[in-house]
């Protein structure tokens, strides 16, 4: 699929003030600092659409990018942020958790894993209530480059692994990098097949 335009909508904390529910769209979510910004920015070509950071906890609000005049991405919040405190982290909780739910034109989440680490508790607890209720996604192992191939192959090998005990069947999964743009293609051409 070719970018043609990508426009920032607007900024929410509530899935009932966001853009008219008319349009196919897909979320980006995943723990603080996975890299969700950066992957939305690299899949539409525009260096700092989604604002980016080292610091996590970036991303505080859903945000809204209106593609060839189409579809939307959604940049979520990150899960699972230590550093904030308990109350704020419920209220981000309740934010993606009501957005998730409520949305009607949601049709597919793509879930960020940092392929660095080990399956996290969090990770697998949030993939474990999409299935709960019935929500399609599809895992997005990030920043492939910081690991050699080998690695990487062994790190989702040991991510299916952890989803086994729980899942009869594994998700789609594709590795991605913001700064080799590896997985891009897979990402675009996916999305392009839900746009139908
Ligand atoms: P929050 O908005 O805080 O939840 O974080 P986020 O998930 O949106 O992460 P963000 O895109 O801001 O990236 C976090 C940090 O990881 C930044 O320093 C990025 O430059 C870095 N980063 C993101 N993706 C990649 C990648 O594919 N490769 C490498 N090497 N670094 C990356
Ligand atoms: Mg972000």
């Amino acid at each position: 699929m070719k970018i043609k335009s990508a426009k920032f909508l607007l900024s929410n904390t509530d899935y009932k003030k966001c853009p008219a529910d008319d349009k196919p769209e897909f979320a980006f979510i995943g723990r603080s600092n996975v890299g969700k910004s950066s992957l939305i920015n690299m899949l539409v070509g525009r260096k700092s659409l989604a604002k980016t950071s080292g610091k996590p906890g970036k991303t505080q609000l859903i945000n809204h990018f209106e593609i060839n005049q189409q579809w939307y991405l959604v940049d979520l919040p990150g899960y699972g942020w230590a550093k904030v405190s308990k109350t704020s982290r419920k209220a981000f909780a309740e934010i993606i958790t009501g957005y998730l739910l409520n949305r009607q034109s949601l049709v597919n989440t793509f879930v960020l894993i940092d392929v660095r680490i080990e399956p996290q508790p969090v990770d697998l607890e949030f993939i474990n209530w999409l299935g709960s209720h019935g929500l399609p996604f599809m895992l997005v192992f990030t920043k492939g480059d910081k690991l050699s191939k080998q690695k990487v192959q062994r790190s989702v090998a040991r991510f299916g692994q952890a989803l086994q005990q729980t899942w009869e069947e594994l998700p789609p999964m594709v590795v991605s990098s913001a700064v080799t743009g590896q997985g891009r293609e897979e990402l675009l051409g996916y999305i392009e097949l839900w746009l139908g």
